[in-house]
């Protein structure tokens, strides 16, 4: 199979008020991944970040050596949550026959120099979705807050106990799938708003006998802007992967 580099990539980053930060992360993407293309999807973020997003995509970053578009943004009317985001993204990837499809944070936690090594571990061919990984031997985070560290170590841990999955980083939003994971997916099905949707994914992944593999990578505090995180994402969170759960356990079906 092709390495990472020869298949058609799109990253798609999610965005709610992330102006100071695009330029310079789309930037960095492209620097080190420049036959990848990037697809902003924004939720009319008050600070412009949607305006921005196709102001760039008009001048020279947004465009390859070869001046053909690989900048391109979705305008969505509300902030709806991460999920939503996502799945619309997916669909236009589907729609115009991306081979990989990623998942990437706007906010520079997710560092673009360890790009190549998902999309790489993806193009070999044995694993149908690969998370960067900040739980498996060589990834950590750094100047994460702790209190982020527990939610974020505990809500892995009870979702592996809970779903069965075999995935340290379950919350995990820097990510390449196959294309084909994705198509066998029923998005409709799909109700998850929050970083939830993280763990649907996995999970179903893992039901559809997908391989998943997780890297290793650095998670940086964002230097600018501020999380979205807040408590209902949280109980949302809890709520979903408990009925999942409960589901899985005493009704033996996902
Ligand atoms: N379009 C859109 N709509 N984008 C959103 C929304 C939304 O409702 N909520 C968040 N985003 C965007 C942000 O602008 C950013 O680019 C990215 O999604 C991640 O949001 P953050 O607010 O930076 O997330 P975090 O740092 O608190 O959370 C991290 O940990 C979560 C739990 O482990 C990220 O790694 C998440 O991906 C992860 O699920
Ligand atoms: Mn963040």
């Amino acid at each position: 199979m092709a390495n990472g580099a020869d298949m058609r990539t799109l990253v798609v980053m999610p965005t709610y008020n992330e102006k100071e930060n695009l330029p310079i992360t789309v930037g960095a993407v492209f620097s080190y991944c420049p036959d990848a293309h990037v697809l902003v999807v924004d939720d009319n973020s008050p600070d412009g970040t949607g305006d921005l997003a196709e102001r760039m995509a008009r001048e020279p970053v947004g465009r390859t050596a070869r001046n053909e578009p690989r900048l391109f943004v979705l305008h969505r009317t509300r902030k709806n949550g991460l999920g939503p985001a996502y799945l619309a993204g997916f669909r236009w990837a589907l729609d115009r026959g991306y081979e990989v499809i990623c998942e990437m944070d706007m906010d520079g936690s997710h560092r673009p120099q360890d790009l190549p090594r998902l999309l790489a571990a993806i193009g070999g061919g044995c694993a149908d979705l690969v998370i960067g990984s900040r739980r498996v031997p060589g990834g950590r985070m750094v100047d994460w807050p702790w209190y982020r560290d527990l939610i974020s170590r505990c809500g892995s841990w009870y979702a592996r106990f809970m779903l069965g999955v075999n995935v340290r980083d379950m919350t995990a939003g820097f990510r390449a799938y196959r294309a084909e994971t994705l198509r066998r997916m029923d998005f409709d099905a799909i109700e998850s708003g929050g970083y939830v949707f993280q763990i649907d994914m996995t999970r179903r992944v893992a039901a559809m006998g997908g391989v998943i593999r997780e890297v290793p990578i650095v998670f940086e505090q964002r230097a600018r802007g501020v999380s979205k995180m807040n408590g209902g994402i949280v109980v949302e969170a809890m709520a979903r992967v408990t009925r999942w759960g409960l589901r899985r356990l005493f009704c033996r079906r996902g």
